[in-house]
């Protein structure tokens, strides 16, 4: 009513409680009003574009119009709930449903394609911060940089994902990701002794493989755009594995793919004399014979198995492998400036995916005060507080709980839990 009575004429008002919640959120909440299990969820995995999280901003219709919803959402809830039980057989149908209740680590997993997330290495020149746990859960934009890497994998169906861990604070890993439940993928641990390559580590999930193709991506790799399209088109290959390439300015430091008339003729470990600028990013897609050719690699002169080396001999066997090209964003993580430099990039996609919302940006129980300068882009997590006179960006994200004053800060990750 108040729209029809005082709205301008063309405008469009968002009703809503304002409030960000995700789906799993609700439907918890959902089981709590009804006295259920929460074993009743059933996880799926998602279409590509679904949306798992939802906020409305509503600041318009409040400030122009006065208006304020009459109930909280908690309070709506309850009572659409209600509305369902007085009215069973308008939802008979689905109701009808018998529940899967299996427990989650017993799903069956109907996704062929199986998801490899390698956790290893040392991260020597991220010391002294791999010095506790694994650089792949450092965190970028306020998460760890591998949970963007799980996210691109289940956004394109595949849910069975193997987590490769192994070296300092590799436990961390487990206890963030558990068994995948709440990232909606089931996860298999592979312990890796030592850091003795990515081809090794690869070949330690053969078994968990079996006869599927498989996706591997490195954890410290971040990109932005989606790979769905990718996976698609080497699901429906007859390739052996294809990798994604993409130009860099320093090509020494990676994996080369030397490409003539549109094929690969050969991929070379750091090359000292780079034929060209094409790295080899740390997202591979492959297939079980990638596991006889590993078995017969020897260690490089780092003493690793390379997958660049199995992937040249597979060249060399069938040459039956293609490659994409990342023309976007595509970074790996290996030293603080890749880390500073990726954490920008993110948090700048975000804001432009917000709608440029600079609230969205903002964790909850988060106090700005007033005079403080935020230059995007700029993420600030839960339960902050950030003091008059202060400067934050940009490139900033700032983890929960975390105190700032009158302090200017830029191109920085600030963890979690610190008083600056
Ligand atoms: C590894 C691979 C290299 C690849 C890079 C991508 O390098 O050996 O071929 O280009 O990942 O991130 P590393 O990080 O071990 O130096």
């Amino acid at each position: 009513m108040s729209v029809l009575k005082n709205g301008k004429s063309g405008e469009s008002y968002n009703i809503s409680a304002s409030n960000e919640i995700d789906n799993l959120e609700v439907v918890y909440g959902i089981l709590k009003i009804l006295n259920k299990s929460e074993k009743l969820i059933k996880f799926v995995s998602s279409r590509p574009g679904e949306d798992t999280r939802y906020s409305l901003d509503s600041t318009k219709i409040r400030r122009e119009l006065g208006w304020e919803p009459k109930i909280s959402f908690d309070e709506g809830i309850k009572k659409t709930i209600e509305w369902y039980q007085e009215n069973k057989e308008w939802g008979a149908n689905t109701s009808d449903e018998v529940y899967n209740e299996t427990p989650w680590e017993n799903k069956s997993w109907d996704n062929n394609m199986k998801g490899i997330i390698l956790h290893g290495g040392h991260g020597t020149r991220l010391r002294p911060l791999t010095h506790t746990g694994p650089k792949q859960l450092l965190p970028i934009a306020n998460k760890p940089m591998s949970q963007f890497c799980l996210e691109a994998i289940s956004e394109t169906g595949i849910t069975d994902i193997a987590i490769v861990i192994g070296g300092v604070g590799s436990n961390k890993v487990r206890e963030y990701y558990g068994n995948g439940e709440k990232f909606g993928v089931k996860i298999t641990y592979i312990e890796q002794d030592e850091p003795r390559g990515i081809a090794h580590a690869v070949r330690l999930c053969k078994e968990f493989v079996n006869d599927e193709k498989f996706l591997v991506f490195l954890g410290d790799n971040i990109i932005q755009k989606s790979i769905i399209d990718f996976v698609e088109n080497f699901k429906n290959s007859d390739y052996d594995a294809t990798v994604l390439l993409c130009e860099v300015d320093n090509p020494s430091r990676f994996g080369i793919a030397d490409v003539e008339n549109d094929n690969i003729i050969k991929i070379t470990e750091k090359p000292k004399n780079p034929k060209s600028n094409l790295a080899v990013t740390g997202i591979y897609l492959l297939t079980p014979i990638i596991f006889e050719i590993i078995d017969k690699l020897k260690p490089s002169w780092r003493n690793e198995l390379e997958i660049t080396d199995a992937l040249d001999n597979l060249l060399k066997q069938n040459n039956n492998i293609s490659f994409e090209r990342i023309t976007d964003y595509w970074k790996d993580t290996g030293t603080p400036e890749d880390i500073i430099h990726a954490n920008g990039e993110i948090i700048r996609k975000m804001l432009e995916n917000s709608g440029a919302n600079e609230d969205q940006m903002f964790g909850t129980d988060t106090v700005i005060e007033s005079n403080v300068k935020i230059i995007n882009p700029v993420i600030i997590g839960n339960n902050c507080h950030i003091s008059s006179g202060s400067s934050i960006g940009p490139n900033v994200s700032v983890g929960d709980n975390t105190t700032i004053s009158i302090s200017s800060i830029e191109n920085s990750i600030i963890m979690k839990n610190c008083k600056i």
